[in-house]
């Protein structure tokens, strides 16, 4: 049987289609869900928390937390401070977060905060208010509520 070369064409222009469209990486603009969850870069990837099960740290670091977190965080992190119910994206909840994420990330978070993509939130970047230990002393409150 004569196969149609317009067909064995098609057939082709298809298949290769197909193979550009693979080769396409994901936009990755944070708000499709089945994108990979964002990393911390290279500088705050590598991070330990210096206080990591230190009472005296914790309890330093929960009254910046008082202070400066809890509008918006709540009183057991679980996102439902006063403020919460105003901002798009809403506060995570820090209790479930400390029990898979890296001090890294979680410093990083902190430091930086959210107002850039993926997170475009209202998290503010602490790292002008709040010293390297401060912000590990809050970190180490954090995850007591693990
Ligand atoms: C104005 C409200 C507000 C305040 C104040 C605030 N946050 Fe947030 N924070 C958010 C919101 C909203 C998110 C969720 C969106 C995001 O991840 O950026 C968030 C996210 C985070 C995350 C990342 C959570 C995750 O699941 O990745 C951490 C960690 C965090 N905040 C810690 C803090 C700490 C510590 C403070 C105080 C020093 C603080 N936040 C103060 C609103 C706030």
């Amino acid at each position: 049987m004569k196969r149609s070369p317009l067909l064995l064409l098609l057939v082709l222009a298809i298949a290769s289609l197909s193979l550009a469209a693979c080769g396409q990486q994901p936009a990755g603009d944070g708000d499709a869900g089945e994108v990979a969850p964002p990393q911390p870069p290279a500088e705050y990837a590598a991070m330990t928390n210096p206080f990591a099960g230190d009472a005296t740290a914790a309890a330093t670091g929960q009254v910046d937390y008082e202070s400066y977190c809890q509008s918006c965080h709540g009183s057991g992190g679980k996102g439902d401070g006063p403020a919460a119910s105003s901002l798009d994206p809403k506060p995570g909840n820090l209790a479930e977060l400390v029990k898979t994420a890296s001090d890294g990330y979680i410093f990083w978070r902190v430091a930086e905060g959210g107002m850039m993509a993926p997170f475009n939130s209202s998290m503010p970047a602490w790292k002008d208010v709040l010293n390297q230990d401060q912000i590990w002393q809050v970190v180490t409150y954090i995850e007591t509520f693990n």
